[in-house]
């Protein structure tokens, strides 16, 4: 039990990771936003085209790999070839080598939420493979995105204002999605105060 308590995800945080499972008995990979609901469960929403998706539901056992390197998800996208698997060590699915941290699973819920489906995996083992907690990084999109809103911020003058403000909006939406009561929220709440004007609202639909 608890097994999730080495990662220290936060609650409710989307993080980055690589979901692997054997697709029609090939190891199989691709970048898939999870969170932690407790220390035995993670959730992710997978689009119902997705060969992952797939193999997930036909075998009901699956991997989530912590990457090391963002170029890991480039990877697993477009150049599967130099991905490195292994077996997993409590499940039948692959594990990609390189990760600093593999989450084993068994699919306990799948909730068809069209176009995605909402998959619930029972942890069944956890391991981190870095031996300092400091080179423990798991990805959240939240910190990136608020450094591209403060670069943002600084060019309101120069370039296309509204369009400006709907990449900020959007940044703020993601930010609030993938990393609620960070400090990251905080900040860029904090960011469009100082920016002021008007919230951009979708164009009127005809
Ligand atoms: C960082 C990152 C995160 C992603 N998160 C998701 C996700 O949560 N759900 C999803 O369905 N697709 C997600 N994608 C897109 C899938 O990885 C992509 O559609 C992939 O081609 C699916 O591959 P497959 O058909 O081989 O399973 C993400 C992509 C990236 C780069």
């Amino acid at each position: 039990m608890h097994r999730l308590r080495a990662l220290a995800m936060q609650q409710g945080w989307i993080y980055e990771t690589i979901v692997s499972t054997y697709c029609g008995g090939e190891p199989h990979a691709a970048p898939i936003g999870v969170r932690a609901e407790g220390l035995d469960t993670l959730r992710m929403e997978i689009f119902d085209s997705s060969q992952t998706l797939t193999g997930i539901l036909d075998t009901g056992l699956f991997t989530v790999g912590f990457p090391s390197d963002v170029t890991m998800f480039h990877a697993a996208l477009f150049t599967p070839g130099l991905l490195v698997f292994e077996e997993a060590r409590s499940v039948s699915a692959p594990v990609v080598v390189g990760c600093v941290a593999t989450v084993e699973l068994a699919l306990r819920e799948a909730i068809p939420a069209p176009p995605r489906v909402r998959i619930s995996g029972e942890v069944v083992r956890a391991e981190v493979q870095v031996e300092s907690p400091a080179n423990l990084r798991l990805f959240n999109r939240a910190e990136g995105l608020l450094v591209e809103s403060l670069i943002l911020a600084t060019r309101l003058q120069y370039l296309d204002e509204e369009t400006v403000r709907r990449s900020l909006e959007e940044n703020r939406r993601v930010i609030r999605k993938v990393a609620p009561g960070s400090i990251w929220e905080t900040k860029m709440a904090d960011l469009m105060g100082h920016i002021g004007g008007a919230v951009i609202a979708p164009p009127p639909q005809p």
